[in-house]
């Protein structure tokens, strides 16, 4: 079962490799279409290359075998739960230089087994069946809120709106650049992207595989499904890739708790915050403890009673989450009871840089396009109504 998104989740260990050019061999029991794997595949043409595919019963004379594959080729997917159709298939590779790809369970660190568990809760609930037992999932209706150009306002933390305001303001207009940290297969922000308000780049270590899940649905053509920058990483390195003090705004929901090391991420985040950028968080409160500390849920998250955000484990230990090395302090507490957390966070220091030119010349253009700053206006007016409606929602 679910056998497709396992060989390709196995796949992807190929994809630092250079371009690939891979051969398919597909065991007829498994019901797995090869034009449906071709298909699925198709968001890693950049580096993926299948050079044949074939359906095969699960017996398979090694020499028909050596014979089909075609030369040239570096690698070899074997879709099949067979022993002896993958042990024949392993020895040919083994004998000719090839890299074998199954498509077991991901052996090694147990994160490798969450992170496929992950991939499979998301393609579940963008499909809306759970593929482990046919069922209808629970959450796609939010999914189709997510997918839906009206819809996903509904999604977007409108709480958020006067900080963007106030970095357009200083900006002098345009989107926002803004990292969206663990984005998931569409980010929660993307209403903001289809209004131009932001520029997003998404950073999530499982980005490539939701490429795979969004085209397997047939979705991977909407508009702004994807944040205009893909980084496929895991936010603990993102300094790696991203210049220091070069956003204005970072976001993240239901993410943090889920990194390996939610302290470094801040750290990383904070240092590719410009001064006074601010980083919003919102988690399920002890998230940790709620899952049972399954799969990637490994902390729990809370703001104690001293109003310290904190991270505790599950063995107890618990420290500050926001460390003065980060450069961020926390700013405000939105929310925090035991449902939900919303804290926002800001970067030390003062506002020193004048605007570049550039931003000068955008500003002046941005002033002269009449019906997008009149949209703006009326936009805003419902944001502040937004916020006094939620802060009454959490006093009350
Ligand atoms: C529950 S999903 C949330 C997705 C999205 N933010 C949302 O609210 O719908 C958690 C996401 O965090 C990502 N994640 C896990 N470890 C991460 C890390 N170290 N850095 C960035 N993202 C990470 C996972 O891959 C997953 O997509």
């Amino acid at each position: 079962m679910y056998i497709l998104m396992r060989s390709i989740f196995n796949l992807r260990a190929l994809r630092d490799k250079g371009r690939q050019r891979v051969a398919v061999i597909i065991d007829k029991s498994t019901g797995v279409d090869a034009t449906e794997y071709v298909r699925v595949v198709r968001p890693w043409q950049r580096w993926l290359s299948i050079e044949a595919v074939v359906t095969v019963p699960d017996s398979l004379a090694i020499a028909s075998l050596e014979s089909w594959l075609p030369a040239g080729c570096q690698a070899v997917v074997v879709v099949s739960e067979h022993k002896s159709l993958l042990h024949a298939v392993k020895q040919a590779c083994d004998r000719r230089g090839l890299a074998f790809i199954d498509s077991s369970y991901p052996v090694g660190p147990s994160r490798t087994v969450s992170l496929l568990q992950e991939v499979a809760h998301h393609d579940f609930e963008i499909g809306a069946v759970n593929e482990w037992d046919g069922q209808p999932t629970k959450y796609s209706w939010c999914v189709l809120q997510e997918l839906s150009y009206t819809h996903c306002e509904k999604v977007f933390p409108r709480y958020v709106l006067p900080y963007i305001e106030g970095f357009q303001q200083r900006r002098g207009g345009g989107p926002i650049e803004t990292l969206d940290i663990g984005c998931g297969p569409i980010s929660v922000l993307r209403w903001g992207m289809l209004q131009g308000l932001l520029s997003i780049t998404g950073v999530d270590p499982l980005l490539d595989m939701y490429q795979i899940v969004l085209e397997r649905h047939g979705l991977s053509t909407l508009p702004s499904i994807f944040c205009q920058r893909q980084l496929g990483i895991a936010a603990e390195d993102l300094r790696q890739y991203v210049p220091p003090s070069s956003y204005d705004f970072a976001f993240s929901r239901n993410a943090v708790d889920h990194a390996e090391d939610p302290h470094l991420l801040l750290t990383q985040v904070g240092a590719c915050l410009r001064p006074e950028g601010v980083m919003v968080l919102e988690f399920s409160t002890r998230e940790g403890t709620k899952e049972n500390w399954m799969q990637l849920h490994q902390f729990d998250l809370y703001v104690n009673a001293q109003g310290t955000l904190v991270s505790e484990t599950r063995d107890g230990v618990c420290s500050p989450l926001v460390s003065e090395e980060s450069g961020l302090y926390l700013r405000e507490v939105v929310r925090s009871d035991k449902d939900y957390t919303v804290v926002i966070l800001e970067r030390q220091g003062r506002v020193s840089d004048p605007l570049p030119i550039r931003d000068r010349i955008a500003t002046a253009q941005s002033s002269l396009a009449g019906t997008r700053v009149s949209h703006r206006a009326g936009l805003f007016r419902g944001v502040y109504t937004g916020i006094k409606q939620r802060v009454k929602s959490f006093t009350q």
